[in-house]
C-alpha cells in the first residue's frame, strides 16, 4: 500500500519516534514503506513521514546512477537504530526530502558513522558506513528524532525559505506523489 507523504509542518515530523517492541511482525509495514518510497522516487523514507511515529526507516540507494559511491546492496531496513559514533570531516551536499518537496540545500555532515540496529528479521547488526550511504542514514535517522535538514540552515537561509515552507504545509506544492499537508484547508 502506498501512503501519502506527510508534509513539513505536521507535528509527527517533530516528535521523537517511539522504540518498536521487539519481535513485532513488521513485514507488511516494511513493504508499505518501500512501496511508498518507490512511488515517490525517494532513496530513503522514515516512518514518521507516513504518519507513524516509530523508529524505523528504509533506504535504497541502488537506483542512484549519478553518484560515485558504490551503492550495491544498499537496500535496507533499520529498526530501532542507534548511531554509536560519527567520525571524519564534515562535507557538504545538497539534500532534499520527500516531506519538503522542491527544496534542496547544502547540509554539512560528518563523513563516517557506526550504527547499531535490527534488520527486518530482528537480527541485531552493527555496521560502519561512509560517504553518501552515511549521509542517507544520517538524514533518515534525524527524522526519528524529529529533526529535518532545514534545521541545519543559517537563520538567513531559513528566513528566505519561510514562505515556501508555509506553502508546503498548506499543500500548495507540486509533487508527483500523494501528500498529506497539515494546514490544507
Ligand atoms: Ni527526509
Amino acid at each position: 500500500m502506498v501512503y501519502p507523504i506527510v508534509m513539513y509542518g505536521d507535528p509527527v515530523l517533530r516528535k521523537r519516534a517511539k522504540e518498536i517492541e521487539k519481535a513485532s511482525d513488521l513485514k507488511p509495514f516494511i513493504q508499505d514503506m518501500f512501496d511508498t518510497m518507490y512511488a515517490a522516487h525517494g532513496i530513503g523514507l522514515a516512518a514518521p513521514q507516513i504518519g507513524k511515529g516509530i523508529r524505523l526507516f528504509v533506504v535504497d540507494g541502488t537506483t542512484l546512477e549519478d553518484i560515485e559511491d558504490d551503492m550495491t546492496g544498499f537496500k535496507k531496513v533499520f529498526i530501532n537504530p542507534e548511531i554509536l559514533e560519527e567520525n571524519g570531516d564534515e562535507w557538504e551536499f545538497e539534500e532534499g526530502c520527500l516531506s519538503i518537496p522542491n527544496i534542496r540545500e547544502n547540509v554539512a555532515r560528518q563523513a563516517e558513522l557506526k550504527i547499531r540496529y535490527f534488520d527486518e528479521d530482528w537480527n541485531l547488526k552493527t555496521e560502519k558506513y561512509d560517504g553518501m550511504k552515511a549521509r542517507i542514514i544520517q538524514h533518515e535517522y534525524d527524522h526519528l528524532d524529529g529533526k529535518m535538514f532545514v534545521d541545519y540552515l543559517s537563520p538567513l537561509k531559513k528566513r528566505m525559505l519561510k514562505g515556501k515552507l508555509t506553502d508546503i504545509s498548506k499543500g500548495d506544492v507540486d509533487t508527483e506523489y500523494r501528500i498529506l499537508a497539515p494546514l490544507k484547508k
